[in-house]
């Protein structure tokens, strides 16, 4: 992949007049980084080959992993995809809101063969984040936008985390502070037969069954990384410099905690964060990529993680933890 030409990055706060300047840059072809109700995303025009070529080399993402494309509501998606009953039951029921669905690409998409990484389907999501809406409207057209990191790093839930990672590399960054929920979007795919999670997230599976009335089938197992059928497959993703040492029970003087209700409390660790003293798993989710970041930054070898509940967001924040500490292919 050519290396990411230099770019002036401007960082403003998330007004009318930097969400003008900024929509009349990605109409043009430029990258913004947005806060979504998620995680910032790096946007560009969803329909613009060179556009979301630029993404790609901006993260150094492996252009066989497609983007979501993000539109205002149910009737932009469907111009896009073909959605089945289950998929607008989802739509209805989560959008605007942390949910994305892939479905069958629509005769009438626009989004360019690139930013769907040549597949047939396409990932769509309404996001609920009033800046992000503001910014889709006033592009006026499908944003496409992963999680604005450098590829296989945490995902950014602060302007500061998408300027460590890409300041230089694309043209703005509206800062709206940190974003509400922490953790991606849950991702349903919708192709026939039954509905199938690809990728925990902001949603619990159990809320997305409950409005369906039937159980979600799961992704397929763990396999090659050269075509994932949702690159959350990558095993190893959202990547701190440090080792992962996970359910630990104690975590030792050289060691950062990643603490939970307090459970690492009382560990010599050099620096103790805790996701949520109290034990509540939503608030866990809004902390981890921060935390995770922050821990990082100490320059600690290893990262004491203490054990975490899998129920409800419990599930999607383990699936990230246990990539983050999965072994790595080469240097990050
Ligand atoms: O919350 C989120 O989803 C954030 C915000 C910015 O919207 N975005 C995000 O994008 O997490 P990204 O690119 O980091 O993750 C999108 C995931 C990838 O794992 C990708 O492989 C999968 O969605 N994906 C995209 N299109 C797909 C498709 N047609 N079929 C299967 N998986 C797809
Ligand atoms: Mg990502």
């Amino acid at each position: 992949m050519p290396p990411s030409p230099r770019r002036k990055t401007r960082i403003a706060p998330a007004d009318a007049e930097s969400i003008a300047a900024a929509a009349a840059a990605l109409r043009a072809g430029g990258l913004v980084a947005m806060p979504s109700d998620t995680v910032y995303g790096l946007a560009a025009d969803a329909t613009s080959e060179a556009a979301v070529a630029a993404i790609y080399a901006a993260k150094g993402r492996p252009v066989f992993n497609p983007l979501i494309a993000h539109v205002a509501d149910q009737p932009s998606a469907e111009r896009e995809a073909i959605f089945d009953e289950n998929a607008k039951k989802l739509a209805r029921a989560f959008w605007p809101g942390p949910l994305t669905i892939v479905a069958p690409v629509a005769a009438s998409c626009r989004v360019s063969l690139l930013a769907r990484a040549g597949l047939d389907s396409l990932a769509l999501r309404a996001p609920a984040h009033p800046i992000a809406r503001a910014l889709i409207e006033a592009a006026g057209v499908p944003l496409a936008a992963p999680s604005a990191n450098r590829s296989g790093r945490v995902s950014p839930t602060r302007a500061e985390h998408v300027a460590a990672d890409l300041d230089g590399r694309i043209d703005w960054i509206l800062d709206a502070g940190p974003t509400p929920l922490g953790l991606e979007s849950t991702i349903v795919a919708c192709l026939g037969g039954t509905p199938r999670l690809l990728r925990p997230g902001a949603i619990a599976r159990e809320r997305i069954e409950a409005e369906l009335g039937l159980a979600l089938a799961n992704d397929a197992p763990q396999g090659s990384d050269s075509a994932p059928i949702a690159p959350g497959l990558l095993k190893s993703h959202y990547a701190p410099r440090a080792a992962l040492r996970l359910a630990a029970r104690q975590a030792t003087s050289e060691e950062a905690a990643l603490d939970f209700a307090g459970a690492l409390a009382a560990s010599p660790a050099r620096v103790r964060l805790d996701l949520s003293p109290t034990g509540d798993l939503d608030e866990a989710a809004a902390n981890l990529f921060a935390h995770l970041r922050a821990l990082d930054a100490t320059g600690a070898p290893t990262i004491a993680v203490a054990p975490i509940p899998e129920c409800g967001p419990g599930a999607a924040i383990t699936d990230r933890l246990r990539r983050a500490a999965a072994p790595r292919d080469g240097p990050p």
